[in-house]
């Protein structure tokens, strides 16, 4: 196999997000196979031929049961609401296929189970797209902690701010139902959080969590003078801690006031500090005791070097930054070479399982109003 056929299920935010990534990669990242964009699916035809055209797929369906099981499909991505996930990757796992699922994995813990089940039984390479772990800044703070430069690891901090459901008016969207989105800023933003968490400081194993919605109401999309119920959180915090006896803080927002997109971290060691910021996601902010006193300080490095990390010497010579949809190609072109080798790429399902399973304990928190096991 020279080539990857792949099929994307869901043409809106991520739908567009996947397709350039499939584009971007070939020319810039020479990945060992090439994706051949086979058949972008969704269930408003004269929409998903419209993105089709755009980003160059070669077929449109608005069926995704038709796609999954097409001979010359190899890998389906899965971009659509949480509620069709689990459907989705079981039949597209029992067809032999190869599957990139958009995060949180599922809406509850047993569906998420259910599908780590179904790949690891028929064999087949997955894996999860938490893109923010493949920011080079976010794998230059990885080498950080693994090279021990940071010591002991005391405190994560972890923030994911956004604002764009302050206004009461913003329609009832998939995004606020728990039978599609299963959570709110939970199962949206604390899940990338709680992804880096684990993936730069490691296992969490008990939480003390809670939730809240403040706007409990709002317009019907098709019947905008009616309201319905919001049945998501709109914003969650948590402490946690990790099995490492790391103490963390974990909060998400979608009501963050000014908050745009504000993924940030702190982590501090008993030998140093770093900080990332998405906003600014070239960037690593750094302090290290190592420093001569009199000059030591948080520095910023701009992670645009290829000694930073490899996928940025892909890209522009240094200082020339890179963006969100990087983070996209990144994950892709990891992706077509676990395809190419025979190994998940990390975060696969099971990985995100336990990102899952340190929601449930946070959910299952925030009703105890106890410390949760996770
Ligand atoms: N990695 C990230 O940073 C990131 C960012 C945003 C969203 N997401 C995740 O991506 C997924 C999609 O979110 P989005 O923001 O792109 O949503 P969206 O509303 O922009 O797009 C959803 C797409 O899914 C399609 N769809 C819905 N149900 C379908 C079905 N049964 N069959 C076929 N198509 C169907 C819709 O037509 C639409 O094209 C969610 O799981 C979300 O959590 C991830």
């Amino acid at each position: 196999m020279t080539e990857v056929g792949v099929a994307l299920i869901g043409y809106k935010f991520m739908g567009r997000a996947h397709s350039n990534a499939y584009r971007q990669v070939g020319p810039f990242m020479s990945p060992g196979l090439l994706p051949c964009l086979k058949v972008l699916c969704g269930r408003d035809r004269q929409a998903v031929e419209e993105t089709a055209r755009a980003f160059g797929w070669e077929e449109t369906a608005t069926d995704w049961r038709e796609v999954v099981t097409r001979p010359d499909i190899d890998l389906v991505d899965i971009c659509t609401p949480g509620d069709s996930h689990t459907e989705i990757a079981i039949a597209a796992a029992k067809a032999g296929k190869a599957i990139l699922c958009e995060k949180p994995l599922a809406n509850t813990l047993a569906a998420a189970g259910s599908m780590a089940a179904a790949v690891q039984e028929a064999g087949v390479l997955n894996m999860v797209c938490h893109n923010y772990r493949r920011a080079p800044a976010v794998m230059l703070a990885k080498q950080i902690i693994d090279n021990g430069d940071l010591g002991e690891i005391r405190h994560y901090r972890g923030t994911y701010l956004q604002d764009w459901i302050i206004d009461p008016k913003l329609p009832l969207l998939w995004r606020f139902q728990k039978e599609k989105a299963g959570s709110g800023a939970l199962g949206d933003l604390a899940s990338h959080s709680i992804d880096l968490a684990r993936f730069l400081v490691g296992e969490i194993e008990e939480t003390s969590g809670t939730t809240e919605t403040f706007i409990r109401e709002r317009p019907l999309t098709d019947s905008p003078t009616e309201t319905g119920p919001v049945t998501v959180d709109d914003a969650a915090a948590a402490l946690v801690r990790f099995t490492s006896g790391a103490l963390g803080t974990i909060e998400a927002t979608r009501v963050g006031t000014g908050r745009k997109n504000y993924n940030r971290f702190e982590i501090n060691g008993a030998r140093g500090s770093l900080a990332f910021n998405l906003e600014r996601m070239n960037e690593l902010e750094v302090y290290l005791l190592s420093d001569p006193p009199g000059i030591r300080g948080f520095r910023t490095i701009l992670a645009t070097d290829p000694d930073n990390h490899p996928y940025i010497g892909s890209w522009w010579p240094p200082g020339h930054i890179i963006g969100y949809e990087h983070t996209f190609t990144h994950t892709v072109f990891d992706l077509l070479e676990g395809i190419d080798k025979g190994v998940s790429p990390q975060p696969d399902f099971a990985d995100a399982v336990r990102t899952q399973q340190v929601m449930a304990a946070w959910e299952r928190s925030a009703g105890s109003k106890q410390w949760e096991k996770v």
